[in-house]
């Protein structure tokens, strides 16, 4: 009995709540049947003692780590003991720290790029040699995750980055809010300015340095000019204060117009003597603050951004402007290739955003500074579920180039649907764009190997809050981490990248580790099945959240994420034969590959052709609609099985992290079929072409609120989109304070059903809802999404706001009554869609 409570207590101790702030860092105990070992390190020499230098952090790491993992408490001292060289001790500094006389050698020393690292294990003797501070750092970050992770392996090996830039930015706005924010607010800014508290601005610091991030943009691209105000400057002075110790730099977004916006000038014309005067000026000011500063990155020209075309100046011309004072001060300039016209006209066939950024930047290769890096997101239009490599990549063989990536989840789910994006990118780094006839592959354009640049690499959006878990979300979290560590290495797998994430986050089980890696690497295929197709990009609502179903606001207006769909057919031609000629911006193999229906990837049919519904796929065999149908099923179906495949975690995981994840499942589970079911009745209208397995528009176990009797306000309403309602309408209530009802005679057989309400949770209100059954209470719920869930909530009717809430094992007989009451909260009239009751094995 005793024995049993100790090994209760073992079993809870080892899966005590946590909240998420350390994400993969958290040295949790390892399970008994890992940890048997025989040599660690009985002592920590960390050769550095001034408390901001990252080889101070990396001593102070190490101890952690170790007493965290190991439960041993370790001294850190900060010098080699004179005479002997220790044993059974784990020595990390730099090169220049260890000298001649420790025993690395010159072989060490000359193998190491800057923020590389020498990581040796031999028994319990561990020697960390990095080429930099940074490079320490990361190496004993490196030793942890190998001993986090059992790997008790004795190992010698150089550790070099791929790349020099390895930078987050951040969309954050000076009044604390973030552009696209899915974790909370901001964790620097509040009200103008740098909030005093810089704590979570350090423990950030920490994660990302333990993945080899080494600088931080911290401000929106749409930037505010007032980040240069004297007490801002001051205030980011704190900041990178906050980040030094980890070897993390602080960048800062530009306002391009700032010499008339806040300088006084009449003109910010970047040829204007006093316009470089003003950079000038700021720039040397700035590097007073911080003399460490990363850079700089420009938005210039897009989206109502201004820039150096407003002077016809070249945008080689904008970039300079900032990358020759950033010379003096060793800075980099980071200028964005995400510049368009937002006001295209769709009724030209040959009008495409998508090749606006090959032709704005068409001359200018080998016209920028050295120190600019020109900073390309990775599709040609904006972080969509698929799209091809940005054909840019390979117009810069003299220019420096970096990859721009999206962790948080902008277009992919807002961190409220399981995405796991290292697959995705991975389809963009290892793609080869056969420059010239010969292997080209975007990772190796961006790091500089393929044209022997000397700067480049990686930007990842990474938005993160004051949200415990950083993202919004516990499982969100892969993405950032594998982002890191992909700009360390972008050779790795996505799998093994998951893999280690997995162990580090959530524990050693092997059935864990199994059943979340399965999940996370079907979640980006099953994310693009239950929304965009073939390469028509998500078809979220592009006007409006970014979040939900809606595939009219693709067309019809000037942003040119068309799909020109019609009754006939759908895509955008590309071709150079008959379309917009973007397949011609890819070098000559790549281009015939893309031209040709033969042999376009199917996945991107829709991308670069435009085809009937009734088109055939290379691959199934399946026409273009009947693909459509069929992934959003089989989307739906998959999205179905993870809170199940999640719930099967139970006890292996804390209950804090196990039941916020498991919540989030269930609502994607059910979101998924709001995609689906939208899409497919989207394009059933305007194709006028059934599923041919008789599934869309048909709910046999749906009874749709408007027909239902409706009592004490509830009136019929059409939703717009019309898709994203069953049956294409909803009911509301109309009176504020008092309950609502819907009511319903089953006529299903006498069985044990599963009971689904569609609902709409909007952002304006907390409805509460009950279901009844012959009177007595099925369940109750409220809509209070915008209290829990990170994505971007709306204030009506709509695919964002639509969503569904299941209650299952109810014994049902024919006759039942079920009735739903409503009441209305604020602006939300306690809407409903329909009420299902779905047998077992049913997903509808
Ligand atoms: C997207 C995003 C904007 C952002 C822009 C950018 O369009 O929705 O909020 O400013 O990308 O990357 O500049």
């Amino acid at each position: 009995m005793v024995m049993r409570r100790i090994l209760l207590a073992l079993a809870v101790g080892c899966a005590a709540a946590e909240d998420g702030l350390n994400a993969w860092l958290r040295y949790a105990p390892l399970p008994c049947s890992l940890s048997r070992h025989h040599s660690l390190p009985e002592s920590i020499i960390a050769l550095n003692s001034t408390t901001t230098s990252p080889v101070y952090s990396a001593g102070q790491e190490l101890h952690k780590g170790l007493l965290g993992i190991f439960g041993k408490n370790l001294t850190v001292s900060t010098s080699l003991p004179s005479g002997k060289p220790p044993s059974k001790a784990v020595v990390v500094g730099t090169v220049a720290a260890f000298g001649k006389s420790s025993g690395v050698g010159h072989d060490v020393a000359s193998a190491l790029e800057p923020d590389g690292f020498w990581l040796e294990v031999k028994g319990s003797m561990v020697t960390i040699v990095g080429q930099n501070e940074r490079g320490a750092l990361y190496g004993a970050f490196q030793y942890l995750s190998l001993l986090a992770r059992a790997d008790f392996s004795d190992v010698a090996f150089v550790s070099n980055p791929a790349a020099p830039v390895r930078w987050t930015n951040e969309w954050d706005n000076l009044d604390g809010s973030i552009e696209h924010q899915y974790g909370g607010p901001g964790i620097w800014f509040q009200g103008g300015h740098v909030v005093d508290d810089l704590t979570r601005a350090g423990q950030y610091a920490r994660l990302l340095s333990s993945v080899g991030i080494n600088a931080v943009i911290v401000n929106n691209v749409n930037a505010d000019a007032n980040i240069l105000t004297d007490a801002n400057m001051q205030g980011l002075g704190r900041l990178a204060d906050a980040f030094r110790p980890y070897g993390v730099q602080l960048g800062i977004a530009l306002n391009f117009a700032s010499p008339q916006s806040i300088g006084g000038l009449s003109t910010f014309d970047p040829l204007d003597p006093g316009v470089i005067q003003f950079w000038t000026d700021i720039t040397d000011k700035l590097y007073q603050h911080v003399p460490d500063l990363a850079g700089y990155l420009v938005k210039a020209n897009s989206e109502g951004q201004p820039g150096p075309l407003t002077y016809n100046r070249t945008l080689a011309d904008g970039a300079n402007l900032f990358a020759r004072p950033l010379q003096a001060h060793g800075g980099v300039l980071m200028f964005r290739a995400f510049v368009y016209n937002n006001n295209l006209n769709e009724s030209d066939w040959k009008a495409d955003r998508a090749n606006a950024a090959v032709q704005f930047f068409d001359g200018l290769d080998g016209k920028f500074e050295e120190n600019v890096v020109v900073q390309v997101k990775y599709g040609p239009i904006d972080f969509q579920v698929r799209e091809p490599t940005s054909p840019l990549f390979a117009h810069l063989s003299r220019t420096n180039a970096a990859i721009e990536l999206e962790v948080a989840q902008e277009y992919l789910g807002q961190q409220c649907h399981l995405v796991y994006l290292a697959p995705l990118w991975k389809t963009v780094l290892d793609f080869d764009l056969r420059v010239d006839g010969r292997p080209s592959l975007v990772r190796d354009i961006v790091t500089g190997r393929r044209f022997k640049r000397p700067l480049g690499g990686f930007a990842g959006v990474a938005n993160v809050g004051t949200h415990p878990t950083w993202l919004g979300s516990h499982l969100a979290t892969a993405n950032l981490y594998a982002f890191g560590r992909l700009a360390w290495d972008p050779s790795q797998t996505a799998e093994g990248l998951l893999d280690e994430w997995v162990v580090l986050t959530f524990g050693h089980d092997r059935h864990l580790r199994s059943t979340l890696s399965q999940m996370a690497l079907e979640s980006w295929p099953m994310y693009e099945n239950y929304t965009g197709n073939l390469g028509i990009q998500t078809l979220t609502d592009i006007l409006y959240t970014h979040y939900g179903p809606n595939p009219a606001s693709m067309d019809n207006n000037g942003w040119g994420q068309w799909t020109r769909a019609d009754a006939h057919g759908i895509g955008m031609d590309r071709t150079v034969s008959n379309g917009t000629g973007f397949a011609g911006q890819y070098p000559p193999e790549v281009a015939a590959m893309y031209e040709s229906l033969h042999t376009v990837p199917d996945e991107l049919l829709l991308w670069f052709h435009h085809v009937p519904y009734t088109q055939r796929l290379r691959t199934t065999g399946e026409t273009v609609i009947q693909h459509f149908y069929n992934a959003h099923y089989a989307g739906a179906e998959t999205a179905a099985t993870f809170p199940a495949r999640w719930a099967s975690l139970r006890g292996k995981v804390d209950s804090d992290r196990y039941d916020a994840v498991l919540r989030r499942l269930i609502y994607q589970a059910g979101h998924a079929i709001v995609w689906r079911d939208a899409i497919n009745e989207f394009y059933r209208n305007k194709s006028s072409i059934e599923d041919e397995r008789g599934r869309v528009g048909h709910h046999p176990w749906r009874v749709e609120a408007e027909d239902m009797t409706l009592a004490g306000g509830y009136s019929v309403v059409d939703v717009t989109p019309f898709e994203t309602a069953s049956g294409f309408r909803a009911v509301v209530a109309t009176k504020n304070g008092s309950a609502a009802t819907a009511t319903t005679t089953l006529r299903f057989p006498d069985g044990t059903y599963d009971l689904v309400v569609g609902y709409f949770d909007q952002a304006n209100g907390r409805s509460r809802w009950a279901a009844y059954l012959n009177d007595k209470l099925v369940g109750s719920w409220v809509g209070d999404g915008e209290d829990w869930l990170s994505h971007e909530h709306s204030t009506h009717l709509d695919g964002h706001s639509a969503t569904r809430v299941r209650f299952p094992g109810v014994k049902v007989r024919k006759g039942d009554v079920l009735r739903v009451e409503g009441t209305p909260d604020g602006g939300e009239m306690a809407p409903l869609d329909y009420v299902a009751l779905l047998p077992d094995g049913v997903i509808d």
